[in-house]
């Protein structure tokens, strides 16, 4: 099998500038964690995404909570933060986390805590349109989208993941973003995947570990991403429960990508040793059978979503 060296995947179009932006981390300096944090940061710095990092809608309270994580698929390690308030980057939080291997998953006042003690920036993450937002609308605004990025380069697998989670979600509320094999799951000899969606619906299949499960079975990359899912959403379905949307993205451990959602579209952004400009391609489901390509022009100025 073709083995790529150096290749990123992440959710949402909103992944794009940042991708591009970590593209020297990746392909000149060979360097997936930055590659990740360059990346994911950017997100969670840009007021316009409203489920990210700062300008992401908050809790019932008013209160902007984030969920972060990260795990290197060499050492298996992980850290990650959950209901963190007013910190600038909860995913670099995340990473310096990983490299501990007791305490590597904090909440709360704790994980505020830590961060204030190990110089990360505080930060307002309420900014004024999501204020707005919280006080006009706070009962209608059901959607969310979680940045998740998985990067390869030429030792191994990471992934990353950042959201500021449900809004208008009960305060102390953890989604799935910051749960190990749940939101992500990263294996340098086997693979990485990473879940967007409704947290407690993907919770409740363990997703980003049963599509690594699926490629440590034997399967490729892409089949894996369509089985767990399909075989996630039967499931819920025999119990009468309708899944809210839910996308997976994964990279096996040679740098190949899969995407699998049940929404309509899902929008993914990409870039490999072959194409340096991070690019963004749509999946779009017609009956539970996924295709994908590349969004041209008219699709991008179309798109009304991250
Ligand atoms: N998937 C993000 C969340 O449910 O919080």
């Amino acid at each position: 099998m073709e083995h790529i060296k150096h290749a990123m995947i992440a959710t949402w179009k909103m992944s794009l500038e940042g991708m591009q932006k970590a593209s020297d981390d990746l392909f000149v300096n060979d360097d997936r964690k930055a590659a990740l944090l360059t990346a994911i940061t950017d997100v969670e710095n840009n007021p316009v995404y409203h489920y990210v990092g700062y300008g992401g809608f908050p809790n019932g309270h008013g209160i902007v909570e984030t969920d972060a994580s990260y795990m290197d698929g060499n050492t298996m390690q992980f850290g990650a933060v959950a209901g963190l308030r007013d910190i600038a980057s909860p995913i670099a939080v995340a990473m310096e986390l990983s490299g501990k291997t007791k305490d590597c998953f904090l909440c709360g006042e704790g994980a505020k805590q830590y961060a204030v003690e190990h110089g990360f920036e505080s930060k307002e993450m309420l900014s004024d349109y999501a204020r707005q937002q919280y006080e006009q609308h706070r009962k209608n605004i059901m959607e969310h989208d979680t940045v998740c990025m998985i990067a390869k380069d030429s030792e191994g697998l990471s992934c990353g993941v950042s959201t500021s989670g449900l809004p208008f979600k009960h305060p102390g509320r953890v989604g799935d973003s910051p749960v190990i094999g749940s939101g992500f799951y990263c294996d340098s000899i086997v693979g990485s995947a990473a879940a967007t969606g409704n947290g407690e619906d993907v919770m409740r299949g363990c997703l980003s570990l049963s599509v690594v499960t699926h490629m440590k079975m034997g399967m490729g990359v892409q089949q894996a991403c369509e089985t767990a899912l399909a075989q996630h959403l039967e499931r819920l379905a025999t119990t009468g429960y309708q899944a809210g949307d839910i996308s997976v993205i994964a990279m096996d451990r040679y740098g190949h990508c899969g995407v699998a959602t049940d929404m309509k579209q899902f929008p993914f952004v990409m870039m490999d040793d072959e194409h340096h400009n991070a690019a963004v391609y749509v999946c779009t489901n017609e009956d539970g059978t996924m295709h994908i390509q590349k969004a041209d022009d008219y699709w991008l100025s179309q798109w009304q979503g991250d």
